[in-house]
């Protein structure tokens, strides 16, 4: 089978090598040169873990990988055509920006020349799917293409593991012949018993929605036990620990913290809002969850200003910036959102992060950034742990208490111990503690 992946970011670019180390010659398209460019050259435009050997093996050895900016070219012997262009929020109105998904479906319409499968694997709204084929009818017959949805779960950070030992893969389709056709593509993933969910292209294209948007529930459900914990002295770990090893709710997703950030929950619970309102369908509790966590970083930076009695000129020191470990990806991270709203109020951010610096300067030039966290805690009023980094678990508190002395320490992610903190003569303030 020939495929195409239109879209490199994060979700194109390991859906492309997962396929070729699956053995399909795989051609991967973006309309961005200098990022096909790189490519070509095995350099990854972002920071995820074992993508590059995957890269290299692919584009130099076995040869079933390559990178191109000429859609139609690639599109003519392909069997299969995977969208994974972005579908981010319309800034204002929260429902998903399509156009890239239009484009595509319009280019993918003039390239067409035998049977071949079109495949939505961008989070699209429901109906998304059908609007893409209603696109592509216009030039071509209905005889010679199929369209399927076939969302991705990946996420950053464990990416590939997650896309080639997945939970399940869900597959959306029209017809048994389209239908047939993705199980056999997914057939090295079928023998590890992967469970392949068969269902209308509507059912997949919710999948996926309700699923971010029931994980990010769960986070804002957490949160908001952790506010009460904090009211009433209980510890929301102990809380969360009680409550997840019952197999019903189940452990994960259920960490107190600054709330959820990325790139797709933030988006994909506004669109499913959108969704559902313009279905006229009561969607009240994902409501809430966003409202709530659209207010969590205010209240948060409230509080580290009147915990550390932070002044206009104190310098803090803001370690992590992506919005999770092993991502450089700050799309709406909350250390991001943390940072502008401490710089509103003159307060100078000092900040290290293992891998999302570059991009986080990008977004926010003021932020100054450190060669490590023992430079982004020298002379500083206050710590504030944004992002649970591993080399960020067993910092030297000896260390940084050398050039800085009352320090006061804001563990937004409860990676340490409060006592063996507080022992050391720091403040210390967990989330949910
Ligand atoms: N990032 C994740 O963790 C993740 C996980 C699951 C699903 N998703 C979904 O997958 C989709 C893609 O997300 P992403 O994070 O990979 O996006 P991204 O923004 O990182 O990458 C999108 C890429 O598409 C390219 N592109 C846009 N228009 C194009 C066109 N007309 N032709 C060729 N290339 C074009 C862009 O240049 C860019 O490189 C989104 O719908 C997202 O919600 C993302």
């Amino acid at each position: 089978m020939k495929l195409v992946i239109i879209g490199t970011g994060y979700v194109g670019l390991i859906t492309g090598a997962c396929f070729a180390e699956f053995g399909y010659q795989t051609v991967c398209i973006d309309k961005d040169e200098n990022r096909v460019k790189d490519l070509n050259n095995s350099k990854c435009p972002f920071f995820e873990p074992g993508v590059d050997a995957l890269l290299d093996k692919h584009l130099k050895k076995t040869k079933l990988l390559s990178f191109s900016n000429s859609l139609s070219k690639s599109i003519k012997d392909a069997d299969i055509i995977f969208i994974t262009v972005g579908t981010p929020s319309k800034r204002i109105e929260g429902e998903a920006d399509l156009s890239f998904v239009w484009d595509v479906a319009e280019e993918i319409s003039n390239s067409i020349s035998k049977y071949c499968i079109v495949v939505t694997k961008s989070t699209v709204p429901v109906g998304t799917t059908k609007e893409v084929k209603n696109i592509i009818l216009k030039k071509i017959d209905e005889k010679d293409f199929d369209v399927v949805s076939n969302p991705e779960f990946l996420r950053e950070g464990s990416a590939i593991n997650d896309f080639m030992r997945p939970d399940r893969v869900v597959i959306g389709c029209e017809n048994k012949k389209s239908e047939d056709i993705m199980k056999e593509l997914y057939r090295p993933l079928y023998l590890l018993e992967t469970p392949i969910i068969s269902t209308t292209v509507e059912s997949a294209e919710i999948i996926k929605y309700a699923s971010n948007s029931f994980l990010a529930t769960k986070i804002s459900f957490i949160n908001q036990v952790a506010d009460l914990c904090e009211k009433v002295g209980a510890d929301v770990q102990d809380v969360a620990k009680g409550m997840g090893i019952d197999k019903r709710i189940g452990s994960k997703f259920l960490h107190a913290g600054p709330g959820y950030g990325g790139s797709c929950f933030p988006k994909d619970v506004k669109a499913f809002i959108k969704t559902a309102q313009k279905h006229d369908v009561d969607m009240s509790i994902l409501s809430s969850v966003d409202a709530f966590n659209e207010e969590r970083v205010n209240q948060i930076t409230k509080n580290f200003i009147s915990k550390a009695n932070l002044k206009k000129g104190d310098q803090i020191s803001l370690l992590g910036l992506s919005f999770k470990p092993n991502t450089d990806d700050v799309r709406d991270s909350t250390s991001l959102k943390i940072a502008k709203l401490l710089q509103d109020k003159g307060i100078v951010i000092k900040s290290y992060d293992p891998e999302a610096m570059g991009n986080a300067k990008k977004e926010n030039t003021k932020i100054q950034l450190c060669n490590s966290a023992y430079e982004a805690c020298i002379d500083t009023k206050a710590i504030i742990i944004g992002t649970e980094w591993n080399e960020f678990r067993a910092l030297d508190f000896l260390k940084i208490q050398e050039s800085s002395k009352n320090l006061v320490i804001f563990d937004l992610r409860n990676i340490y111990n409060a006592k063996e903190i507080t022992n050391l003569g720091f403040q210390y303030f967990g989330t949910g503690k």
